[in-house]
């Protein structure tokens, strides 16, 4: 699959529905909605009500990402401001299980995420439990930073851990995706791209998803 999610993140909050309708025309599949506290990321950036003019203006699937210390506190609300899918770091709790059971239960397509200096092995327990894997290419927190390169082989051992296991588990990329490296990771093995700055940051944000589309 090949998919593009922007990066709500970084797109102008004073004019946010123009942006969400450039989101709609575009080819963008998903719109990527990055919460952080403060407290697992040394970074606040939005929570429960930017969900309602996200789903009122965004016609395409909210992806959210917490990045937050206790998700089991909060997953349920996320799915039932709208979440299409809510993902959650691995690292930020002890039992992911029962917390991906709760997501289920509200019938959200569930993920688990890792930031970078976390062993990507870690994650291969919960391939068959999960709808997708977001593999963090830059540390999580900021829009902005550079790609991780070694963020490449995690792709391809991720892939091919689930092929082994004919699984239909997707391979979520987020930080530092941009025209230039997207091309590169699809081929190995990414089956979504999330681009804030890549998208919002450029003259032509429509262009910048298709040319990372294809
Ligand atoms: C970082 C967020 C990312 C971020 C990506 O903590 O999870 O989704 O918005 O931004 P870019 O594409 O600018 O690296
Ligand atoms: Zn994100």
């Amino acid at each position: 699959m090949k998919l593009i999610a922007p990066s709500v993140l970084s797109a102008d909050f004073g004019h946010l529905a123009q942006d969400l309708e450039m989101i709609n025309r575009s080819d963008a599949d998903w719109l990527h909605v990055d919460v952080m506290d403060g407290t697992f990321v040394p970074n606040i950036s939005f929570g429960f009500p930017l969900m309602k003019p996200f789903k009122q203006y965004c016609t395409k699937p909210l992806d959210v990402h917490l990045m937050i210390v206790h998700p089991e506190k909060y997953v349920e609300r996320f799915c039932d401001a709208g979440a299409w899918s809510v993902g959650f770091h691995l690292e930020a709790v002890d039992n992911p299980l029962p917390i991906l059971d709760m997501i289920k239960a509200k019938g959200v397509r569930t993920c688990l995420t890792i930031n970078p200096d976390i062993d990507v092995k870690r994650l291969v327990p919960y391939l068959d439990k999960v709808d997708m894997i977001l593999l963090m290419s830059v540390f999580a927190g900021f829009g902005g930073q550079k790609f991780i390169p070694e963020t490449m082989e995690k792709i391809r051992f991720i892939k091919s851990e689930i092929e082994k296991r004919g699984l239909k588990t997707l391979i979520e990329i987020d930080g530092g995706v941009n025209t230039e490296n997207a091309a590169e990771l699809f081929a190995a093995g990414a089956d979504v791209l999330v681009a804030g700055s890549a998208v919002f940051g450029t003259k032509d944000p429509e262009k910048a998803i298709r040319v990372m589309k294809e």
